[in-house]
């Protein structure tokens, strides 16, 4: 395990098909003024907003909302919501939603007793809060980001082309709770299930693809790995399979509630370039990391065989025998290629709508990161995104 370090993590969980009851044990900690924070109309369409509401009244909440947070919310919207959360004077910001609307809740968390611009502050200059910071909850709707159950806040910013993450230094900032019933997941469309799967499983790669040591956090990921493989091979034949949705839900939330990172480096190189295309193309997350794995994957290959062949024997199943380590790791990365095309991943960026034009913008809004196989330089990232426009 690398260096020293701390672990904690203070968010409270309650799993299952009844968890939502669980709001009457948490409501009653907090003050009476409640924020709901909701997306664009989902959780009215399936009921999850009237049996949140019947929970917050009968609570005796006096609640305000924020509604229409977007996938991959705004600064615009950060700045209206944090305006909502001070008129409304919050003890509490409830997030019912997905990945979008607890980030966005978290920000606003962070912004609403602030005095300078949030987007300066916190996604520009990457302080970290100097201010009271509101509790926020969330009511799970969408599996993927782990935002559940961890202090990452995304949010983007349309005028430059920015798409930004915050991972909060303070565990403060984590959800106090978070209720997670996979039912409340079956609405999802199949690309929202699949973009979430992908997500998952590369928050785990993130993680894993790093180090040369025999760390615990790659056993941990493997099983994660062999986990979202096989749960979402069968989420993808049956989509209502309760125990697969089930597996996935809990599998999210472990790949990115700061677990596997722990005593090892990590590489991030995968979203980083993601989330620059998803600035572009305002995609949806998974579907900006599906587009460009492979490409990134393969450039970093000659410098992290030892581990691919890893990934290939105890993920992929792939046999070793009288093979070189890089046909093995070669053929590890095609059975991730072939996975991803069974579940009907983007496979590429012009699939999301992005031109051979954008590719400058794109690199340049990409953060290099410096905890992988190989630190990018930029002509390496202009490559790696040509060859995800394929
Ligand atoms: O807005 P509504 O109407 O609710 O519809 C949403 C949205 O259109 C819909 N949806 C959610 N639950 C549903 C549902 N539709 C039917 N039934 C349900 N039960 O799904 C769409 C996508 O939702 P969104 O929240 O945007 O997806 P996701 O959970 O993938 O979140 C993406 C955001 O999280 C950030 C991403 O960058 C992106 O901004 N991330 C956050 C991370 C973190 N906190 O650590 C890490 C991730 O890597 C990621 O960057
Ligand atoms: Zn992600």
């Amino acid at each position: 395990m690398l260096g020293n370090f701390s672990y904690c993590n203070p968010t409270r969980l309650y799993f299952g098909e009844d968890a939502l009851g669980f709001l009457n044990t948490e409501l009653p900690r907090y003050g009476e003024n409640v924020v709901l924070i909701y997306g664009g109309g989902s959780i009215k369409k399936n009921g999850i907003y009237d049996d949140v509401m019947k929970f917050l009244r009968e609570n005796g909440k006096n609640v305000a909302e924020i509604a229409g947070v977007m996938p991959n919310p705004t600064v615009d919207k950060l700045y209206e919501g944090v305006e909502i959360a001070r008129k409304h004077r919050a003890d509490l910001l409830l997030a019912v939603g997905g990945g979008s609307v607890c980030d966005y809740a978290k920000a606003v968390s962070v912004s609403v007793n602030c005095k300078d611009d949030p987007w300066e502050k916190y996604y520009i200059r990457f302080e970290e809060p100097d201010c009271g910071t509101l509790p926020v909850g969330c009511v799970l709707t969408m599996v993927g980001t782990g935002s559940e159950m961890n202090a990452g806040a995304v949010i983007t910013n349309p005028r430059t082309h920015q798409k930004i993450g915050h991972v909060f230094a303070d565990e403060k900032i984590m959800p106090r709770f978070s209720i997670l019933n996979p039912k409340y997941t079956l609405t999802l469309p199949h690309c929202q299930m699949v973009s979430g799967i992908y997500d998952i499983f590369s928050h785990i790669c993130e993680q894993y693809f790093s180090g040369e040591d025999d760390n615990v956090s790659d056993y941990l990921s493997e099983g994660l790995m062999r986990a979202v493989i096989r749960d979402s091979r069968i989420a993808n034949r049956d989509p209502q399979n309760y125990e697969a949705r089930s597996n996935l839900m809990w599998a999210a939330t472990w790949a990115l509630n700061t677990l596997l990172s722990r005593g090892k480096s990590t590489d991030w190189m995968v979203h980083m370039l993601g989330q620059s295309a998803g600035a572009y193309t305002n995609a949806p997350h998974g579907m900006t990391l599906s587009a460009v794995s492979l490409p990134y994957y393969r450039h970093i290959l000659p410098f992290g065989v030892r581990k691919f062949r890893r990934f290939a024997v105890n993920v992929w199943d792939v046999k070793a025998e009288g093979r070189t380590d890089m046909q093995i790791a070669e053929e590890g990365l095609a059975a991730m290629e072939s996975w991803m095309k069974e579940l009907g991943l983007v496979m590429n960026l012009t699939g999301l709508g992005v031109t051979g034009e954008m590719i400058e913008g794109i690199a340049d809004g990409t953060l290099i990161m410096n905890g992988g196989y190989k630190v990018l330089n930029r002509g390496e990232i202009v490559e790696i995104l040509r060859e995800s426009l394929a």
